[in-house]
């Protein structure tokens, strides 16, 4: 009898039981799939990912589940650039282009792949299909994925074995594989930077996927806006947990933690405890996108009244972050620098910040020095895509340094935060955080904000709340 599991309620397995188990089991290969709708797209990707390595072997691993505790593990989720390279969100694989003669690349997939029935481990491993849903058969991932895939319990003795060629890795991601190939840190971080600046401008099916995203933003926050009124809407968590209701019928899950900051919370840039009142009276900051199927995420960020209805100085402080993100939005067009938008939202809440006595001037002046920093820390916006802050390795002349050309996407999201104890500011400005942000598509000609079904303006939000509470 073989042995169970420490603590398991079971003491063993009888062979008559692995006997049993192994037999009896219908054939449910698929033969009905197709290409995704993706592959076309991914395909280009790695054709562009190829051009910048030729003669090289590039490595680009999905992930391996992560152990929360014992035998419980966190929700996977792949690593974007496998994702970008090859449209396909499964564990455990990797995309591998070989390099050719010609300076071209073969690309290939390793992947998972079904369990056989020929062990106990298919009906008792805990990662085991029976346990966590059907993987798809190395077939069935070629028809989907339009790649030659490979099982991926022989990549790492493959890749030790493989003909010598040079050779990068994203690191970080899979250590067996990493362990499995010889790279040079330096040269491995110029595949992750290649990988974030392909990543800059989105092709038309990322577009799609990312308007998708932001419409089921758009839903989540209106559902957050009809509890509002309502009496059980009335702490932090209620909030999330009613947004997450709606990224998860929708999507895969959020993009990234859900800020729902109400009160003085709302000067935490990154609040994600979320474990506190909302209160009539209050502002609720709430940060928050829906990642989509295909894990491209929205970043949204709307500051509400909660009782309806916005405090003068709560609009005095609204409407400056408005104008601010009014001014960085018109500077959102192709041949732009990308630094643009952000100067221009800075140098708007520099000025409203001297003239309202609390930083020292002229504005010019505060906003060189960036004195408004100590009230609005972070940068005005970033890269959106499948991570929330995208092409995060991109090179700095590709991304930072670099010129808005159609096709990318971007966050506009200026804020100002009163901390609660700040005493630079009069008594009642402390706890008052505002921050506004929208997801903009850089056109041929401009921009479209992708985000405009959720109003903005301190007038067109009251206006929404008052309808939305009927
Ligand atoms: N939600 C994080 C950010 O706005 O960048
Ligand atoms: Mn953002
Ligand atoms: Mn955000």
């Amino acid at each position: 009898m073989a042995k169970g599991r420490k603590n398991g309620l079971y003491s063993g397995i009888s062979e008559e039981l692995s006997a049993l188990m192994r037999t009896g089991w219908a054939d449910t290969e698929r033969h009905d799939l197709r290409l995704g709708d993706q592959a076309p797209y991914a395909a280009r990707r790695r054709a562009a990912l190829s051009a910048r390595f030729p003669g090289e072997r590039l490595v680009i691993p999905s992930g391996n589940l992560k152990t929360r505790s014992n035998d419980d593990t966190y929700p996977f989720r792949p690593h974007s650039a496998y994702v970008h390279m090859t449209g396909d969100r499964a564990r455990d694989g990797a995309l591998v282009l070989e390099p050719r003669a010609d300076g071209g690349h073969d690309a290939y997939c390793y992947q998972l792949p079904r369990d056989g029935r020929d062990t106990d481990e298919f009906w008792t491993g805990a990662t085991s299909e029976l346990w966590m849903g059907r993987r798809r058969s190395l077939a069935e991932s070629e028809l989907v994925l339009g790649l030659p895939c490979r099982d991926v319990r022989t990549a790492a003795a493959d890749l030790a074995a493989a003909s010598p060629a040079p050779t990068r890795i994203v690191r970080g991601v899979d250590p067996a594989l990493e362990a499995a190939v010889t790279t040079d840190e330096e040269r491995d971080d110029e595949l992750e930077e290649a990988l974030g600046d392909l990543r800059l401008v989105k092709d038309e099916w990322e577009i799609a996927e990312l308007r998708k995203a932001v419409d089921s933003t758009v839903r989540g926050f209106t559902d957050v806006i009809g509890e509002l009124s309502t009496a059980v809407a009335t702490s932090e968590r209620w909030i999330e947990g009613t947004f997450f209701r709606r990224a998860r019928l929708e999507g895969n899950s959020v993009g990234y933690g859900s800020i729902c900051a109400a009160g003085e919370h709302a000067t935490i840039m990154h609040w994600t405890d979320n474990d506190g009142p909302v209160r009539p009276g209050d502002l609720l900051l709430l940060d928050a996108g829906v990642e989509t199927h295909t894990l491209y995420t929205a970043d949204v960020t709307r500051t509400l009244p909660v009782s309806g209805t916005f405090t003068p100085l709560q609009r005095t402080v609204y409407d400056a972050v408005y104008d601010a993100q009014e001014a960085g939005m018109a500077a959102v067009k192709p041949g732009a620098a990308y630094r643009d938008f952000h100067e221009a939202s800075q140098r708007h809440l520099a000025a409203r910040l001297v003239e309202w006595g609390f930083i020292a001037g002229p504005a010019e002046r505060a906003y060189e020095l960036g004195l408004q920093r100590r009230f609005t820390m972070a940068g005005t916006g970033h890269m959106l895509g499948l991570d929330v802050h995208d092409c995060a390795h991109a090179r700095n002349e590709e991304y930072v340094d670099g010129v808005l050309a159609p096709g990318m996407v971007l966050t506009v999201e200026p804020g100002l935060y009163f901390q609660p104890d700040d005493l630079t500011v009069p008594e009642e400005w402390r706890g008052i955080g505002v921050r506004i942000e929208d997801d903009l598509l850089v056109t041929e000609d401009g921009h479209e904000n992708l985000s405009a079904g959720l109003p903005r303006s301190s007038g067109d939000v009251e206006e929404w709340m008052a309808r939305l509470a009927g």
